[in-house]
Formats: C-alpha cells, structure tokens, sequence
C-alpha cells in the first residue's frame, strides 16, 4: 500500500497528464476564457490559474517550504473569497499571464517530487500525499471546466474514442443480503479527510438498479407526466421544478416526436440506451419515487459498490483493485458520453452491479456528512466546512472524472438544484422481510 521511489515516474507521469488535459481544455481564444458562460461557472481562466496556485500553496509552501511566487494573487485564487458569480470582475490573470504563471510552479513542483522522501513522518509527504492532492484537484477542476464548456455549446470537446456496445439481457436489480460491510478507508493514500475512517455499517437487504437509469427510462417518467405530477416530488424539490418550470433534463428540447440534445454544440437525438445526465437530485429523486423505489443511501450505493462479501474487504474498483482499463468503465473523456447501458460487464461489483463508475456521478440520498472520528486534513476548506443538510451526496465519478480520481470509497457533493455536472442515478428499494430471509424467489 505505501508507496516507493519507483511510484515517482507514476507520479510525473501523472502531473504531465493532468497538465495537458487542462491546457487541452483551455486552447481557446482569450475571449473564450475571460467570458463567464454561466454565473455559476467560474471563467476558464480562474480554473487555469486556481490549480496552479492550489499546487504552489500545497506543494511548494506547505509541503517544501519554499518562498511565494506571487503571493498578491492569492486572494483572488481563494474559491471563498470571491463566489464564482464574482470572478470575471477580479483583475485575473490574463491567459498566456496563467499558463506562464503555472508552468512555472509546475517546474518547481518536479524538483520537490524528485527531492521528496516517500517515508517521511509528514503526512503531507507521505506516500506523496500533497502530489495526489494536486493531481486529484486539477482533474475536479478539469472536469468543472468541461461543465463550463458544455454550458458555452463550444464544439470539438467530442472526441472519438470507442465504446463497448451495451447489452439488455439479465435481471435490471442486484440483491444486497443484509449485514455489516466496512464503508471507507484507513489504508489508501490518496484518500481524502472526507472518506476517513474506515467503519462498520450494518445494512438491512436491499435491491439496487444493476444499472444507472436509462434516457428511455427517463423519457416514459416525463411521457407519463411525471414532472406535473405533485406525488412524486419533495416540497422544495415541486416548489424548485415550478419556479425553474422544469420539464426535462438540462440540454434536453422535444421536437416533433423525439427528444434532441445538445452536447459539446452538437444536437444529437438522444440515445435512449445511454445513462441520464444532467439531472438535479430533484429530479432523481422524484423519478425514484415515481418508479417505486427510492434513492439508495450513501452507504447502500458503497456496499453494493465496493464490498466483496467473500473476502471481507472493499475493494478499490467494483471489480477489485486493478487500475481502470478501456473494457472495465469508461472514464477519462474519452469519448464525452456515458457508454450505453451494459456496456461492461466485466466491471461489475461483487454484487453484480454495473457501471458503478464511470459513465455518470450518481445521485444517493443521503447528506454531505463526515464518518465517526473525522479530521480533517489538510484543511478544512476541502470537506468539513461542506458538511451538513445543504449538500448531497454523489458517488462513482462520470465519464469526465479521471482513474487517478475515482474509487469505490470516494464522496462527491453538490447542492441539491445542479444540473450542469455530469450526474444522474440508480435507484434501491428495501428488500420485503421475504427476500430478506431468502424465501421469496429471485432472492439470491
Ligand atoms: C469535490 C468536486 C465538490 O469542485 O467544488 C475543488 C472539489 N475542492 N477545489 C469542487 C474542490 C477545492 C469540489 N468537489
Ligand atoms: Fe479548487
């Protein structure tokens, strides 16, 4: 589990990835990147010049003590102290001054990688802790921006990568018996403060989708009214579809007989075999209520995600610990869709279910809140000034979020009413004491 000198190449590895996907995503005129696409967007340009500043705050001051670059922009860069509605009347960095500005700490950020020992008491040195820290935040923000760029219809973010076809054979829920399972990690070292500490839940039996819900699922919930239909949502979820007079989800338009959306610019009829996006937890919530079921918890979407009931442990993928490939889930923008349902079975959980990661963040419903013996570390602006009854929380990571930021233990979290991240859901359902006790058929 710890890492060595050999983990460094990885490491680099990874910092020049991350790094060209974020210019990659940011080759764009100035007009493009200082412009504010949405008020709850930030401009490219902040995000650009925010991860570079976050790895100068992290890797150069904090973790090697080394003299600030430019410690008059450091304000401007702090997410709290200017909400994104805000920034673009901040005096940020112009785009060649940010990408100057962040090739310049990255140099830096090499020799203290080089110079770093991976034993050290420092948990910021640590198995490089501070390294994941930076890489795993530059991918968040990564994935931020590409939510921008898809608010701003610029084409070309579609790329062509290939996705396995989906397949519709086979029960559509997994039985999760009832029982203790071990929910977060004590022993990986890029975890985050908010996935600490490992702890027992004991779950009663429960169903959960073996897949996200489907676009044609999603289409007979609004074919059937859904959305006019006051029963199937909470108060504040009604009263926020009215104001919003929502009717669909984001980017989606009906046009004759069929549903268009727009993705990355491109209008497209949508394919109805793909996971839903661009849902708020509203909506979600409601289709679950409409459909018979419910939102799974936190803790049922990690048990039947991660625990492998046989070996007693949770694993770091559904399908155990080996590093994500092309034909287990489909992550890392490659191809700026979810993949179609049952598109790979060869990354079920030990629970059978599908396409836990990758594809789309899937809404849960429970809160933002910490685990029994929280600390938080490094600071508290990273979860614990998050938790509470304002947050919910999303869990397994989109086709957008990258391998090194994905793992069956991590926690995502957004307000209930967002609709512009690459989110939709699978649904749970109690199990009747029947199933519970293995009596009833299909119980297995
Ligand atoms: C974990 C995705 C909710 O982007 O708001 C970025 C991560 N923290 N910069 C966010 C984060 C600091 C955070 N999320
Ligand atoms: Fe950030």
């Amino acid at each position: 589990m710890h890492l060595t000198h050999a983990d460094k190449d990885r490491i680099a590895a990874e910092l020049v990835a991350v790094r060209e996907r974020s210019l990659a995503y940011t080759d764009a005129d100035d007009d493009m990147l200082l412009r504010q696409h949405s008020p709850i967007m930030s401009p490219l340009v902040w995000d650009l010049a925010h991860v570079g500043n976050y790895e100068e705050l992290w890797v150069l001051r904090a973790a090697a003590g080394i003299t600030p670059l430019r410690p008059e922009i450091d304000d401007m860069y702090d997410a709290f102290k200017t909400p994104r509605r805000d920034r673009p009347s901040l005096p940020l960095l112009r785009p060649d001054e940010a990408r100057r500005y962040i090739s310049g700490v990255r140099g830096r950020v090499f020799d203290v990688l080089d110079a770093i020992d991976f034993e050290s008491p420092d948990p910021l040195h640590r198995d490089g802790f501070v390294f994941g820290l930076v890489i795993q935040h530059e991918h968040q923000h990564d994935e931020t921006m590409l939510a921008t760029l898809q608010l701003s219809g610029r084409p070309g973010l579609v790329r062509d990568g290939e996705l396995p076809p989906g397949r519709a054979d086979g029960p559509r829920e997994v039985f999760v018996p009832a029982g203790p399972f071990r929910m977060g990690t004590d022993t990986l070292p890029w975890a985050y403060d908010n996935e600490r500490r490992a702890h027992t839940v004991d779950l009663p039996a429960y169903w959960i989708d073996r897949f996200p819900v489907s676009n044609a699922e999603y289409a007979a919930f609004i074919e059937a009214g859904g959305y006019d239909d006051e029963r199937w949502w909470t108060p504040e979820g009604w009263e926020w579809r009215r104001r919003g007079d929502v009717t669909a989800p984001l980017f989606w338009r009906r046009d004759g007989g069929t549903w268009w959306r727009t993705r990355f610019g491109r209008v497209e009829p949508v394919p109805m075999d793909e996971p839903v996006q661009h849902v708020s937890w509203y909506e979600a919530d409601a289709y679950a209520r409409w459909a018979g079921k419910r939102l799974p918890t936190e803790a049922e979407w990690e048990k039947a995600c991660g625990w492998d009931p046989a070996a007693g442990r949770s694993r770091r993928y559904p399908w155990g610990d080996e590093p994500p490939t092309p034909d287990l889930a489909n992550l890392g923008h490659r191809a700026a869709r979810p993949a179609p349902i049952g598109a790979y079975p060869k990354g079920a959980s030990a629970y059978g279910a599908e396409q836990m990661i990758g594809e789309v963040w899937e809404w849960t419903s429970s809160w933002f809140l910490p685990y029994p013996g929280f600390r938080a570390f490094p600071y508290r602006e990273y979860s614990e000034v998050f938790f509470g009854h304002r947050f919910r929380v999303l869990r397994g990571g989109s086709w957008a979020a990258d391998p090194a930021a994905v793992r069956t233990t991590f926690r995502n979290w957004d307000f209930p009413i967002r609709r512009q991240i690459f989110a939709g859901f699978r649904c749970a359902r109690s199990a009747t004491p029947e199933e519970a006790a293995g009596t009833a058929p299909g119980a297995a």
